[in-house]
């Protein structure tokens, strides 16, 4: 990609390691973020860093202008009300960056970075700030808008493969599990370039085993969203 991929919380444990491997790809990178601090300690180097709060528009219009992909992993925040709510930073916030993304009719790639039990919103987990709601229309924000676009619902995220090796992609929210942040990277960073990703929604687990399916065979196994049932 010549063009900039965006990694909007660019600067955390996920979007430094999904802003690393893009740019060992050569890939020019723009991390978003809200601390310069943060930032300091923690974005590879290589990566631009560009102050920006997804729950303020004025923010976002520089740092995603011209951006051939955008890679969206900020933290939901669990409060009911303020500014850190879930409705605010995952569906106020996806709609924000994707306005800023499409200014001057740009087309980007988008990766969106949800979590398991999304459709289930009598899930305990809901208690907090209805971030499982809010994910979800978050979620149908970056399906409904017409842009190239893969879902990724992580399990419980580790640094490490605690839970074994093998990466295993599944579909229909029913799974349970963990997922290591560098493998969940890997996924971002292959979806943006596999167009058998384009158009889908998985959840992503790790499990005991040595090897993984190549990328191209597990993304060529999911069906698409808008794929007819039956
Ligand atoms: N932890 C889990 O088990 C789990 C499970 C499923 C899904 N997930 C999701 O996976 C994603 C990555 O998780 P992580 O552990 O890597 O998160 P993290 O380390 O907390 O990083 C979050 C990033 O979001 C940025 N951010 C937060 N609010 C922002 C805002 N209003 N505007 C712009 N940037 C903002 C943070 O930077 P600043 O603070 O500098 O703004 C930081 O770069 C998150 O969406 C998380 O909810 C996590």
């Amino acid at each position: 990609m010549d063009n900039p991929v965006a990694v909007i919380g660019g600067s955390g444990r996920l979007g430094r390691l999904v802003a690393q491997r893009l740019l060992d790809r050569g890939a020019p990178v723009r991390a978003i973020g809200r601390s310069v601090q943060h930032a300091r300690r923690s974005l590879p180097p290589g990566a631009l860093f560009f102050e920006g709060d997804v729950r303020r528009p004025e923010t976002l219009s520089e740092p995603l202008a011209g951006t051939a992909a955008l890679v969206y992993c900020v933290d939901p925040g669990t409060a009911d009300s303020g500014p850190d709510r879930p409705e605010t930073t995952v569906y106020q916030g996806v709609r924000n960056a994707l306005a800023a993304a499409t200014e001057g009719g740009h087309r980007p790639r988008v990766v969106l970075v949800s979590q398991i039990h999304a459709t289930h919103l009598a899930h305990p987990l809901n208690a907090y700030g209805r971030v499982l709601e809010w994910r979800l229309a978050g979620e149908n924000a970056v399906r409904d808008s017409g842009l190239p676009y893969t879902v990724i619902r992580p399990g419980w995220l580790t640094d490490t493969r605690e839970a074994g090796e093998r990466v295993r992609l599944e579909q229909g929210d029913r799974g349970f599990g963990q997922v290591s942040r560098p493998d969940l990277a890997e996924a971002c960073v292959q979806a943006l370039f596999h167009p058998a990703a384009d158009g889908v929604t998985f959840e992503i687990f790790n499990e005991p085993g040595t090897t993984s399916p190549a990328w191209s065979e597990a993304f060529a196994g999911l069906q698409g969203d808008r794929t007819p049932v039956g």
